[in-house]
């Protein structure tokens, strides 16, 4: 079914498509909910396009991929190696502050010492000391087409870049589903992280004593024995 997906690419033009797609499909994702705590669910899902925005505008400044299927079914950001998302010029430049003053002190927290944190400690164990990586900022499915392969079809495409520059692939699932595709698609669990434990449950509704949200760090290595990559 993959092979009749059709992929194109860009860049800057496509950041208002991107993000609205990711504020659709993402409006139940337990890291974002977690991230945006102290908002309510009607602000949440009101604020979510602003939210992606931001950060893609910010991974658009690290020269992001914007990648999408079947007429924008299905999209993915992907932020090439030796660009990071946490580049603070390109996240003052893309308007952060912004998020930052949304997301109050309590969730700048959650985002640098929670998930920054825990996923930069997963990256020194799973990359094995490899400094140059594709990292796989969002990847996500319209629900009317969820099932047909369009996310398996945007990550062959993914796998395909990485396999011809010799570099391994980075990601986080966030959702069991997700997870189960990496899985099947030959990336490796490196660890299971998980954020507010003893603060929330699973969904990231507040819950004393909750068992927190888990997440997935996970990376995928090229078939390739030469190593010239680190
Ligand atoms: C996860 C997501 C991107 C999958 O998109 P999709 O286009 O439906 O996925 P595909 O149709 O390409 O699925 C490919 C494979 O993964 C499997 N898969 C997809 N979603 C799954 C789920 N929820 N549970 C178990 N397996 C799943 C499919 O069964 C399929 O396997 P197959 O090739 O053996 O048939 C989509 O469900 C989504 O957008 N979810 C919300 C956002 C999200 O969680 N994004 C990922 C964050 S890391």
């Amino acid at each position: 079914m993959a092979k009749s997906v059709s992929i194109t690419h860009g860049g800057d033009n496509l950041l208002s498509s991107v993000a609205a797609l990711n504020g659709r499909v993402f409006d139940t994702d337990p890291v974002i909910a977690y991230m945006l705590l102290d908002l309510s669910r009607e602000e949440r899902l009101a604020y979510l396009p602003t939210y992606w925005s931001t950060l893609i505008k910010s991974a658009l400044l690290n020269d992001a991929i914007i990648t999408e299927a079947d007429g924008w079914k299905a999209a993915s950001v992907l932020v090439p190696p030796g660009r990071y998302l946490d580049n603070a010029w390109t996240l003052l430049c893309a308007g952060f502050l912004g998020v930052l003053w949304r997301i109050g002190y309590p969730g700048c927290k959650r985002l640098w010492a929670e998930f920054s944190g825990m996923t930069d400690n997963a990256k020194r164990i799973g990359l094995r000391g490899h400094k140059r990586y594709y990292y796989v900022f969002s990847i996500g499915t319209e629900r009317e087409h969820r099932g047909k392969g369009l996310a398996k079809a945007i990550m062959q495409d993914h796998q395909r870049t990485a396999q011809a520059a010799n570099l391994p692939i980075w990601l986080e699932a966030t959702t069991p589903g997700s997870r189960a595709l990496y899985l099947s698609m030959g990336f490796e669990e490196v660890e299971e992280i998980v954020l507010g434990k003893g603060k929330v449950a699973a969904d990231a509704t507040l819950q004393p004593g909750g068992p927190g949200i888990p997440l997935w760090a996970m990376v995928w290595w090229p078939k390739s024995t030469a190593d010239s990559s680190s």
